[in-house]
């Protein structure tokens, strides 16, 4: 699979344009769910250009032993969240939109809880068949299309200089 390098610059650049998008649309929202892990820093990002306030949830595929798990688990959910926010409109915010699976679960079971009025934005849209399906009419942005690439995240590099060095070498002409 190829893989491909994002370093944090381009990162912002791309949710500027996301945030202008959502702008632009016909929706506005009142705040953020962003999904962690991923969604953290985009969800960041993206409350400099929207300025509304983000709440978060946590999901994760893997279990304890990091063994694949049927669905994902929600490592932290909804408790404590103002029940005023029911009545908002939300947009749900991760970093990529892979095989739907996640989004797909996040918004259902959100919806199951009465947040009934929900948009999604994703950082990286991979062109590919989905597993997990959106409701058709639901707001949906991303900010940069790629093919079914590997995507390597600053915010997951253990040496931050050498994803860097990635960065600047795959834009380098071949041979
Ligand atoms: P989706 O609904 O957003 O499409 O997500 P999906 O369930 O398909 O993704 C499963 C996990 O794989 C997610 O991590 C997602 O972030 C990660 N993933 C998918 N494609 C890529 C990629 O190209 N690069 C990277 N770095 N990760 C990818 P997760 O279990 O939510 O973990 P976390 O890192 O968000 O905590
Ligand atoms: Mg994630």
């Amino acid at each position: 699979m190829k893989k491909i390098w994002y370093n944090y610059e381009d990162i912002h650049r791309a949710i500027k344009q996301l945030a202008e998008k959502i702008q632009a649309s016909e929706h506005s929202f009142d705040a953020m769910i962003a999904i962690g892990g991923g969604g953290f820093i985009p969800a960041r990002i993206l409350r400099s250009f929207l300025n509304i306030p983000v709440y978060t949830v946590t999901l994760s595929y893997y279990d304890v032993n990091d063994q694949p798990t049927d669905l994902p688990q929600k490592i932290q959910w909804t408790d404590g969240f103002d029940k005023k926010l029911k009545e908002k409109k939300l947009l749900i915010i991760d970093e990529v939109d892979d095989s739907r699976a996640t989004l797909e679960f996040c918004v259902r079971e959100l919806q199951h809880e009465g947040f009934n009025q929900l948009g999604v934005a994703v950082l990286h849209e991979k062109r590919k068949t989905k597993k997990g399906v959106l409701p058709a009419d639901m707001p949906f942005y991303s900010a940069i299309q790629v093919d079914d690439w590997w995507i390597n995240y600053p915010w997951d590099a253990l040496d931050i200089d050498e994803h860097y060095q990635n960065v600047v070498s795959q834009s380098l002409p071949e041979n």
